[in-house]
């Protein structure tokens, strides 16, 4: 593979309407970014772009529901899903939003570029229009029958049962989503897109291109029925026409969303624009749900070919099928609500990660179960994975405490470190091919083949002999670069459990891919069990239920006798200490210190940094981005490990059972008193 390469990587761009859900991410994100990390750890050029798809009738109808503006509505969304993708681990290098200006600016460029170069044309056309409600209404707006599979809940834009996509004209018997009062046709001037006119230049372009065969035959059926698409809307939220005379229309949100890549990048740099966009040579990977295949397969790289600059048409399309909801039902008010708020208070980021990862829809719809994430979490990843490391890791730390000797390898050892490295082989190329799936069970591949070399060779059978004493070294010294071939596979899936792990080797800058089985080992440090077991979820029990501290507490819990209480004070005295809520930006590892986590915090829109000696305890540090903190807002700064603090963060600590003080809805900044 040539090193040098370029990357232009975009995952759908979420409408800002609702949270992201699980769906989403086993749909776009996670595969996108776990692409996007495997490409940097083999030192590629990659750039991830991405952000809120903020226009169009999937927002007013959301909006109107939740009795929001649009703009309120997009607001919210945007922040709560750019802080859920970041809680995630879903490390985009940009996240926009499309109603920035200088994306409407962008958008009426190219419409204008279109309507010079004879692709964009005007019609009167009928619309529906809704007399009660004294309104045109068009795609999500409308109801009814399919006509094409005759699903009675069509929406006006697309079948969610068949998945075909229509003009909401075309439903059988069409009433209004809002009010269902039956809806009437009504003369309105409208755009159309010429996307028919495009049909020879798709068909040939199609034809370059390597998409899995159920994208290029839908693609290939779809480019035969091509036809003008209408690209406006009467609708006072969106990019507006820019032309004279036609207040109360706005592009159509599919025309200007996938604008948005670009628009989204030129907001990150403009250079970034020419350096990826622009340059031939850079290879463009888009990752999408099936649903959005067309517009990305056909209308969008029509789009492109209309208008005047030389942007990259996408040369991989990675199209995903759809995550469904096994047996549970898909919904806030049932039981089990999918939403990920809930969930990651009960499963950690990276716990997640990876059964999104072994369950990811690639070829076909796959089914999410609590109870099947339950099993495949506690015996894959905790019992193979983490079990495999910790054992490693506990057993040289307790019984030799040093790095080990490599010695003289035997034929066991050298069989065993060569299928490492064809399996690292195998991973790097399910990493290639964009199969998550593949990655993760190659990881477990991994971990079961160094679980067994380790029962095989027996150690705790060597560390009795001092004859054994050479042999004892050389054992373990194969069995950490089991560890690494371990962590260079898991890195991509699970980020932070990984960029711990290293560190346990005395490795705090996580190496190159092709570099990592040969970096030294500086350090075996006290290693924590990097996951937990997950608690069956009762039949009954809702997520959102759960105790939010679950996964911070160690798994050990001792008995707790409370501390001698200390002298009384005066009010006054109490009243010297600034107590303060702040918000988790960041919390990172401390490089070449076991005790120490940074913490990088918002208190009242000002950034600071805290220093605090808790990371044995906690399980999984980036977990605690986006909690609400208690801190001492007004100790004299100091300074550990050549940074400077500012302040306490409060935590309880008893025996080994450990707590963040935290809250759910203060504001940053505000007192506590
Ligand atoms: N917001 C759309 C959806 O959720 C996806 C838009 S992709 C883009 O289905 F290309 F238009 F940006
Ligand atoms: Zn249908």
């Amino acid at each position: 593979m040539n090193k040098h390469k370029k990357t232009l990587i975009t995952a759908a761009l979420p409408y800002a309407n609702g949270q992201i859900h699980v769906g989403h991410l086993a749909g776009a994100y996670l595969p996108a970014d776990i692409y996007h990390r495997y490409l940097k750890s083999t030192g590629q050029d990659s750039l991830f772009i991405c952000g809120s798809d903020e226009y169009g009738i999937a927002i007013t109808i959301k909006a109107e529901e939740a009795k929001r503006s649009p703009k309120q509505q997009v607001d919210h969304f945007h922040e709560i899903n750019r802080s859920l993708f970041m809680r995630m681990g879903i490390e985009f290098s940009h996240y926009s939003r499309t109603t920035l200006d200088h994306h409407a600016k962008r958008t009426q460029e190219i419409f204008l570029e279109h309507l010079k170069n004879g692709w964009i044309e005007k019609k009167t056309i009928h619309q529906l229009y809704s007399p009660v409600e004294g309104r045109f209404l068009a795609d999500r707006y409308v109801v009814g029958t399919c006509p094409k599979c005759g699903y009675v809940a069509a929406r006006g834009d697309e079948c969610t049962k068949c998945g075909a996509s229509f003009e909401a004209t075309d439903l059988i018997n069409p009433v209004s989503k809002m009010s269902l009062s039956p809806l009437e046709l009504k003369e309105t001037e409208h755009y159309f897109f010429r996307f028919d006119l495009f049909k020879d230049q798709l068909k040939t372009w199609l034809e370059t291109r390597h998409f899995k065969p159920s994208t290029m035959n839908f693609s290939r059926q779809y480019i035969e029925d091509l036809k003008p698409r209408c690209i406006t809307r009467d609708l006072d939220w969106g990019v507006p026409l820019p032309l004279p005379n036609t207040k109360g229309k706005v592009l159509y949100v599919w025309y200007d969303a996938p604008i948005g890549y670009i628009s989204a990048t030129y907001d990150k740099d403009p250079d970034l624009v020419a350096s990826y966009w622009l340059d031939p040579k850079t290879r463009y990977v888009q990752f999408v749900g099936k649903d959005n295949t067309t517009f990305h397969s056909v209308l969008f790289p029509a789009m492109i070919m209309g208008q005047d600059t030389s942007y990259k048409l996408v040369d991989d399309l990675v199209v995903n099928e759809f995550l469904n909801l096994k047996g549970e039902k898909f919904s806030k008010s049932s039981g089990n609500s999918l939403d990920l708020e809930s969930m990651l208070k009960w499963i950690s980021p990276d716990q997640l990660r990876f059964y999104l990862s072994l369950i990811a829809p690639e070829h076909q719809d796959c089914d999410f179960s609590f109870e099947d994430l339950v099993v495949r979490v506690n015996a894959e990843l905790v019992g193979k994975v983490g079990n495999y490391i910790h054992r490693t890791l506990s057993f040289i730390h307790t019984r030799i405490g040093h790095v080990p000797h490599q010695g003289n390898l035997n034929e066991d050892d050298h069989q065993f470190l060569l299928e490492l490295d064809r399996l690292l082989q195998d991973g790097a190329k399910a990493y290639e091919g964009f199969s998550i799936k593949k990655g993760a069970e190659v990881l477990l591949e991994i971990a079961q083949l160094s679980n067994r070399y380790f029962d095989h060779q027996k150690p705790w059978a060597l560390v009795k002999e001092l004859a054994d004493r050479k042999r004892l070294e050389t054992v373990l010294w194969c069995c950490i670069k089991a560890v690494k071939a371990t962590l260079i596979q898991m890195g991509p899936l699970m980020p932070f459990s990984t960029s711990i792990a290293w560190s346990y080797l005395g490795i705090d800058t996580i190496p190159k891919r092709n570099e990592g089985m040969d970096s030294p080992v500086l350090a075996i440090r006290p290693p924590v069990p990097l996951f937990h077991k997950l608690e069956p979820l009762a039949k009954e029990t809702n997520v959102s239920n759960l105790n939010e501290t679950a996964q911070l507490t160690p798994a050990t819990a001792s008995s707790v006798t409370a501390p001698a209480q200390k002298s009384l004070i005066e009010f006054s005295d109490f009243e010297k200490v600034d107590l303060r809520v702040a918000d988790v930006l960041m919390c990172e590892l401390v490089p070449k210190s076991d005790r120490l986590l940074q913490f990088t915090l918002d208190v009242a829109g000002e950034r600071r940094i805290i220093l605090s000696g808790i990371r044995q305890f906690v399980q999984d540090h980036a977990s605690l981005v986006g909690k609400k903190v208690a801190i001492v807002a007004n100790l004299k700064p100091r300074k550990m490990m050549g940074i400077e603090s500012h302040g306490m963060i409060l935590s309880v600590l008893e025996g080994e059972k450990f707590e963040l003080l935290s809250f759910a809805h203060a504001p940053s900044g505000g007192k506590i008193s």
